[in-house]
This record gives C-alpha cells, structure tokens and sequence, in this order.
C-alpha cells in the first residue's frame, strides 16, 4: 500500500456534493486529481462558446446527467455530434471541437491525457456564415485551468476589423455565442 499516490477511492457522489457550487458558471469545471497523467474532470452547465479546441490527444465523454452537443469544425463544414444523458464517447485527436452545455444541471465526466512533449493544442475561431477560419492560437499546454483562459482573452480582445470574415466579410461576434450560434443556425438549415 505504497504507492497510493492520487489517494484512495473516493465516492463520486459525494465529490459531485462537495464540489458543486464549481461546475455551473463560472468556473463549469473541476479536476478530480492533480499531477495525473489522466486529467480526469467533470463539466456542468449551463456553459455556451464561440472557440473550437483542436486537442492532439483523445477525449472520453460520459454525460452522465442532461444533454450537451460538440459543435464539430472540419476544414470549413460543420457538423453536430449529440451527447445525450447517459452516452459515452471517445473522440480521436483533433477532431476540432465546441461543447456546447446548454443545459443548466447537466454533469459530464471528461478525461483526457497530458500532452505529450511537443504537442500542442490549439484554439480557434471560425466563421459562423461561412466556416473561414478566422484565428488559430497553438500551446503547449500543461493546465486545463490555467493554460486556456488568456487564450480566450487575446481573441476576445481583437478588435471586428481583425474578426472580419477574409471570405465573406462576416463579422466574428467574439465572445457572444449567441449571435455566433444564430448565424451558424441561419447557415446549416
Ligand atoms: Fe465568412
């Protein structure tokens, strides 16, 4: 019983009690064990975005309460891949991805592993009207919690000028995923 090192079982639960007053806005998410080589972390919502996360490893969902949806990025074409209370799914490397956790209560349990050395993860941005790419941010990133919020705050402060569409002269709307939503809603009905 040496080496016991993320500690023993603990009751999931019981961590969710615990913890709850940290998986719905605005922090959305927490880290069971730290120092892992698995990040194991449970997402709630209600928790809504405009950013795709282009992950060089792969993601394992469980939703398991409510229902969420990734908004899928593939060379300029979207897609939607439903998460419905109860599924599991394995998603491989750069699969480019947007969960979207509209609904308040929803828990998802999501683990994903360190970066290996030299990897990097990116965050990017797309035309809702027309799938441009519109800005692309890579990191080598170590921390979940830490690593990705200034990422957020370097697109959300460019200015429209620098968010205009090169293709179709649509105007990102940065961090206002409503609007980002509609035009996406707009363009693949
Ligand atoms: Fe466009």
């Amino acid at each position: 019983m040496s080496n016991f090192k993320y500690g023993f079982p603990l009751n999931f639960k019981n961590w969710l009690d615990t913890n709850s007053h940290l998986l719905k806005p605005p922090v959305n998410n927490q880290q069971i064990w730290q120092d892992s080589d698995f990040m194991v972390t449970v997402v709630g919502g209600p928790n809504q975005r405009t950013d795709f996360h282009d992950d060089p490893v792969e993601e394992f969902f469980y939703q398991f309460k409510g229902n969420a949806y990734l908004n899928i990025w593939d060379n300029g074409h979207y897609d939607r891949i439903d998460l419905r209370e109860g599924d599991v799914f394995l998603m491989a490397p750069h699969v480019i991805h947007s969960p979207q956790r509209p609904e308040e209560g929803s828990l998802c349990l999501v683990i994903e592993r360190v970066r290996p050395e030299g990897e990097a993860d990116a965050l990017q941005w797309s035309c809702a009207a027309c799938g441009t790419l519109i800005k692309r941010y890579e990191m080598n990133l170590k921390s979940i919690v830490t690593d990705l919020p200034p990422v957020y705050e370097q697109f959300y402060a460019t200015s429209d000028e620098e968010r205009r569409c090169t293709k179709c002269g649509e105007i990102h709307s940065g961090r206002d995923w409503q609007t980002w939503h509609r035009i996406l809603k707009a363009t693949t009905n």
